[in-house]
């Protein structure tokens, strides 16, 4: 429906200030908003060029694997969920996947013991890494400019450097001590070994040298120089990948989930990602409850939101996995309206529900992952999340290569049948086997109304990022929130086990008494995630960046 400005008046004054500005209609000019100021703005002049939405996507995502090596990479792998203006929604699935030589037991010592640093510290934890394949999938089919264009953004700033920034200066401080366990990447990350200061330029030789192959050949990544480098390290030093294991990767193109949520329809990430089936679960349970009259941040909100999370996750504990191998995945189940009408019933307006812990336990989450949202002026929209699963993953680059090795098989299951109280599961469908991809919880994210974008969301989190993207969804839809009011507003999450509902700091005192009057266990935490969100209203996009706990994140406009 085109927009029309008379009748958003009309609707502004008749619905009073929470619905101000109607949600939808065509945006005027493209914005790309990601957690560096830098990258959002190497993608937003891709759209000043005329590229898509994709194009600018896989600029700013080359260009935070230079900016935010904690999370942007080469050597990582994540999700990117596409939703042109015409043409079919896809999904880019370039997960890591697991080495030929995986096995359900290869992170036990020779005793049968869990061996937990092997499991997320070594050179076993490591994916055959999925990003450049996926984002030059992308490209090959939505791409407008060319692939060296895209990528000339990152190949400059690794060369020329750029200026740390406080955030940035002050994480890579951090992680010295790990970074100093391996010479080249404490000679990439550092002075001769003293942290980089705020101001300081960050050049990263070998990084450019291999992004200005990658720019003149994709496959350099898989079957190149790039390759070769990688394959040397693993072989040096124990770990798993081979030259086959590299040559065999390949993107997943898979049909996005969809759902639906009071009007708007709903795009979102498919197994091995978890996020879509906890958030569409989460919001058929909640679409049964009148959120809007409890209001935003009300003990009846944040109790309703944690006890539909927390039977969600419940489920994504028993059934979720790789859908190449995990066996049956009851996802039309698990989606379907009638479902979660069964579950609100179990849910009691003013008390807890309890988890059953004699089910699974969790691992505690580890940042850090990233995500960008891009809409160009056509209203063609991407939302992209990805990761190398900790922060700076393995902390340890390719030697020669300069970028960062994941630690995403930390994602499988630890032990085959171990289920105990320190937070392991091992249910089989997330157990590690040769080419499956680990269960992740990325959750990018489109909704649509009238056949347009409205909205573009995804956070970083582990497995808090189902709710963080669920708390933006509900404040736009149920609360009637702006873009920068729906990112600052303070989040909630529940995750079944640990049975309590984790909080952000600015959620009203009086809120979180209410909820413990009902029998919630509160965690408070300064912050929750990292959301990127654009919203259409009133014929304008909107990007509001999340600053809460990066304070680099920035919009760009075309
Ligand atoms: O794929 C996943 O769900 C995790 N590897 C993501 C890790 C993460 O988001 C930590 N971020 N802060």
């Amino acid at each position: 429906m085109p927009f029309r400005p008379f009748l958003a008046l009309v609707l502004a004054l008749t619905l009073g200030p929470t619905l101000a500005l109607p949600l939808g209609a065509q945006p005027p000019g493209g914005v790309v908003v990601s957690q560096e100021r830098l990258a959002s703005e190497a993608g937003a002049q891709v759209l000043r060029e005329g590229g898509s939405a994709v194009d600018a996507a896989v600029a700013t995502a080359f260009a935070l694997a230079v900016v935010h090596p904690a999370a942007g990479n080469l050597g990582g792998g994540g999700f990117l969920l596409s939703r042109p203006t015409r043409g079919q929604a896809s999904f880019i699935d370039f997960r890591e996947s697991a080495p030929a030589s995986a096995h359900p037991r290869m992170w036990l010592k020779a005793d049968g013991a869990y061996d937990e640093a092997r499991h997320h510290e070594s050179l076993a934890s490591v994916g055959v890494p999925g990003t450049v394949a996926g984002l030059r999938e992308a490209w090959r089919r939505e791409g407008r400019l060319p692939w060296a264009r895209l990528v000339a953004p990152a190949v400059r700033l690794a060369r020329e450097g750029f200026a740390l920034s406080e955030n940035q200066a002050a994480s890579l401080a951090e992680q010295l001590p790990a970074f100093a366990r391996h010479a080249p990447t404490l000679a990439q990350f550092s002075r001769e070994g003293k942290p980089l200061r705020a101001g300081d330029r960050l050049v990263q030789r070998d990084l450019a040298r291999t992004l200005q192959r990658l720019a003149k050949d994709w496959t350099d990544f898989y079957r190149g120089r790039t390759a070769a480098l990688i394959v040397r390290d693993m072989a040096a030093n124990g770990g798993p990948i081979t030259a086959q294991d590299l040559r065999g990767y390949r993107p997943v193109r898979r049909e996005p989930l969809r759902g639906t949520y009071r009007g708007f329809e709903l795009l979102a990430a498919p197994p091995p990602s978890s996020g879509g089936q906890v958030l569409i679960e989460s919001l058929n349970i909640l679409e049964g409850f009148d959120l809007k009259a409890a209001g935003s941040g009300s003990p009846a909100a944040v109790h309703l939101g944690a006890e539909a999370l927390r039977r969600a996750f419940a489920d994504r504990a028993q059934f979720l996995g790789d859908p190449a191998s995990a066996g049956d995945i009851p996802l039309a189940r698990l989606l379907s309206k009638a479902y979660a009408a069964e579950l609100r019933a179990t849910i009691r307006p003013d008390r807890a529900s309890a988890s059953d812990p004699s089910r699974f336990t969790w691992e505690p989450d580890r940042p850090h992952t990233t995500h960008l949202s891009v809409l160009d002026r056509a209203g063609n929209a991407v939302s992209l999340t990805y990761t190398l699963e900790e922060s700076y993953g393995l902390k340890r680059i390719v030697p020669g290569a300069g970028f960062l090795l994941n630690n995403e098989l930390g994602d499988f299951n630890a032990v085959p049948g171990l289920t105990d109280a320190t937070g392991r599961i091992g249910t089989v469908p997330n157990l590690a086997r040769p080419g499956r991809r680990p269960l992740s919880s990325m959750c990018p994210v489109i909704l649509v109304k009238g056949g347009s974008v409205v909205m573009v969301s995804g956070s970083p989190g582990g497995r808090t990022i189902p709710a963080t993207v669920l708390n933006t969804v509900l404040n736009v839809v149920d609360f009637g929130m702006g873009a920068r009011a729906a990112v600052d507003a303070p989040r909630f999450h529940h995750q079944w086990l640990p049975d309590r509902i984790q909080v952000e700091a600015d959620l009203p005192a009086a809120t979180r008494e209410a909820l413990k009057a009902m029998g919630h266990t509160l965690k408070e935490v300064p912050k929750q995630g990292c959301a990127q969100v654009i919203l259409v209203r009133g014929g304008q996009a909107e990007g509001a960046a999340d600053t809460k706990r990066w304070s680099d994140s920035g919009v760009a406009s075309e």
